[in-house]
């Protein structure tokens, strides 16, 4: 059995970390006993074209209200690029990373402005306006923060759609939001393999219309040059438009609590939810979390990894970093192309001080061995950092000793979607490390950990995590269903907002996250509901009934094990099973892809019909030994089929 042990803070990244511990208890005191007071003082770390004089304005009660700088007049793309311009213009803002390693990029702030500028004016010729939906259906290119910044400078409100997601699903997320304005490449190159983002997009148009929503225009981006259909009335090509449009426009004057994006995000029922994030807060909280938590200093050379269609992308690859004046990598390809020594090379050919990836990419490159890191040097890197799920010890100690040689403290950072930014995590120079802890929160949240009748645990303890009071970067509403979000988040304990996740706390105050609680799953870092999958599964002629469930994946950390009932006289074949895989992919898209399918003459129900997930876990994590009182089942010898025919055995 492996046993994490604490690393203490080193020394050596005390000596010049922006925060200690001493700082981190006083701040974080000051923070959760005055938050109107600190975050007074932390919201001037932005420009505001009109200063704001209400900081704090909201409740987790009634109708739940979140409101933060709200007289505030400000812009996220004047903030990300023309306030650095005067003292850094030429310094380099974003370098971009081909999946081609002999291919790369770099913009300067003032390359980057005019850039942006034209953009966005390319934008406004075509009738975007302020307030309007953009979906941003792009590959890991510079013109995918161009587009991000463009929209924030018009106040077009963004919505990114992650590039391995089918037509399907990028109809249904255009529909949701009703959006007219499509920002996509001809294709995108990931691994060596080409996506093909233009053809995808033409579906999901066809589709959107089918769904009563026209979209106007799709404005391409030539990646690879590769073929594509054209509709001239509707289809820009950007390099010929971008030639055309003038390179200023003056940034829109946006309310702090004016939308900035839309980010869709699963959840346990019903489709996915347009995640509303707005202006001033957002920013805020992104800049600040981005420079203590990675203990950022001007000049550093920093990459996240994350792709720009997740949160990460968003507040760590383009907001928060630029917010910062701080140099990003933008990297287009994966972590093993075109051999598992890519991320280390990347880190030395730029030249890389921060680090931030996810544990399924460790975990990925610590099964290729040790030799596509050691044959690098890596002497530039300084932090690491961890996201998206939780971070095995023996992941996390490879990361920590191969990678970084036992001299770079390792932030495992806990947040969501619905967060904005991190919460809870180390700080470089104040928190000693436990393997496997995003250890304690970060300024002015506040966690609490409830068990399931939404009694506060204190102390050493396991339960549900909930933060009971608001940070700037939440997210202020589900895009179009204000009760959605009530129910979702702040109805299952009365008064706070609860994460989904569970959660243990140590005897050291230290946040330990277990995982979802709910019918969550993650897979590589990648969020999915279970109940998206059921329905693209019954969405199948063949199929009568499903119920999906995570299982522990050596690599992806969960797998999705479905169990799939036939309609009647439909025969059980690996022909079928091949054939719903495929339906899935086609529905949702490849991240959704099953790992196992079951099929099974009956799921377990309870008398009241309901499917009792309990045993399916069990029975998906091979543990079916332990499967609890199976007396309440409507017919208890379906289990015994279930059991015989697992796909899980070992
Ligand atoms: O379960 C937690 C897990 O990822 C979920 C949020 O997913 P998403 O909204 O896609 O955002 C991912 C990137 C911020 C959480 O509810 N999660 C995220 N970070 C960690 C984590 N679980 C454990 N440790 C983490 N550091």
């Amino acid at each position: 059995m492996f046993e994490p042990k604490t690393h203490k803070v080193l020394k050596s990244v005390k000596k010049r970390a922006l925060i200690d511990n001493e700082t981190y208890l006083d701040w974080y005191q000051q923070s959760t006993k005055n938050p109107e007071k600190f975050w007074k003082k932390h919201g001037k770390r932005i420009d505001w074209f009109k200063p704001y004089t209400k900081v704090k304005n909201t409740s987790f009660t009634g109708d739940v209200l979140i409101k933060w700088y709200e007289d505030g007049v400000t812009n996220v793309s004047y903030n990300c690029i023309d306030r650095h311009l005067k003292k850094r213009g030429d310094q380099v803002a974003i370098i971009w990373e081909g999946d081609n390693p002999y291919e790369d990029k770099k913009v300067t702030y003032n390359e980057l402005y005019e850039q942006v500028c034209r953009l966005a004016n390319v934008m406004k010729s075509n009738g975007v306006k302020k307030g309007d939906r953009v979906t941003i259906y792009m590959p890991m290119i510079l013109e995918a923060a161009y587009a991000m910044l463009a929209c924030a400078r018009i106040g077009a409100i963004h919505s990114i759609v992650f590039g391995g997601f089918s037509p399907d699903a990028l109809a249904g997320r255009i529909v949701d939001c009703n959006s007219t304005f499509i920002i996509t490449a001809d294709e995108g190159l990931r691994g060596g393999r080409v996506v093909p983002l233009k053809a995808n997009t033409d579906k999901a148009v066809e589709h959107a219309a089918r769904d009563g929503v026209e979209v106007r225009n799709v404005l391409v981006v030539r990646r690879t040059h590769g073929k594509v259909d054209w509709y001239e009335d509707r289809d820009i090509d950007y390099d010929e438009a971008m030639r055309l449009a003038k390179p200023k426009c003056p940034p829109a004057k946006m309310k702090a609590e004016d939308p900035l994006f839309i980010l869709y995000t699963s959840g346990s029922t019903g489709k996915p939810k347009g995640v509303l994030h707005t202006t001033g807060g957002y920013l805020v909280y992104a800049s600040m979390t981005h420079e203590y938590v990675f203990d950022y200093h001007p000049g550093d050379i920093y990459w996240c990894s994350a792709d720009i269609g997740w949160v990460t992308g968003h507040s760590y690859i383009v907001y928060g970093p630029l917010a910062n004046g701080a140099t990003t990598l933008m990297f287009e390809g994966v972590p093993n192309y075109p051999t598992p020594a890519r991320f280390w090379e990347v880190c030395d050919k730029h030249q890389v001080n921060i680090f931030y990836t996810a544990p399924t990419a460790i975990r990925a490159l610590m099964g290729a061995g040790d030799s596509h890191v050691t044959s690098t040097s890596r002497k530039s890197l300084r932090t690491l950092g961890s996201v998206g799920e939780p971070i095995n010890p023996e992941a996390w100690e490879w990361y920590y000793n191969i990678v970084g040689e036992g001299k770079c403290p390792i932030v495992d950072t806990w947040w969501q979607t619905e967060t904005g930014g991190i919460m809870i995590t180390p700080l470089p120079g104040a928190t000693d490390l436990k393997p496997g802890s995003a250890t304690r929160p970060f300024f002015g949240v506040r966690p609490q950990i409830v068990d399931g009748e939404g009694e506060v645990l204190e102390g050493a303890v396991d339960g549900n995590l909930c933060i009971v009071d608001s940070w700037p970067g939440q997210m202020r509403t589900v895009y179009g269903d204000h009760e959605r979000f009530i129910l979702t988040y702040f109805s299952t304990y009365k008064g706070k907002y609860f994460t989904g996740d569970g959660c243990r706390r140590d005897e050291d105050g230290y946040y330990w996250i277990t995982g979802r609680v709910d019918d969550v799953i993650n897979v590589s870092g990648h969020r999915m509901g279970t109940a998206e999958v059921e329905s693209a599964l019954v969405s199948h002629d063949s199929v009568s009934e499903a119920a999906v469930v995570g299982y522990p994946h050596d690599l992806k950390g969960q797998g999705i094990y479905c169990y799939v009932t036939p309609m009647s006289g439909v025969e059980a074949s690996d022909d079928l099973r091949k054939e719903l895989v495929k339906h899935v992919r086609e529905e949702i898209g490849p991240i959704a892809t099953p790992d196992k399918i079951q099929f099974a003459p009956g799921l377990p129900k309870t008398r009241s019909g309901k499917i009792m997930r309990r045993i399916l876990r069990k029975i998906a994590e091979n543990e079916f030994s332990s499967l609890g009182d199976t007396s309440t089942l409507a017919d208890p010898t379906v289990v015994d089929d279930l059991i015989e025919n697992r796909q899980n055995k070992k």
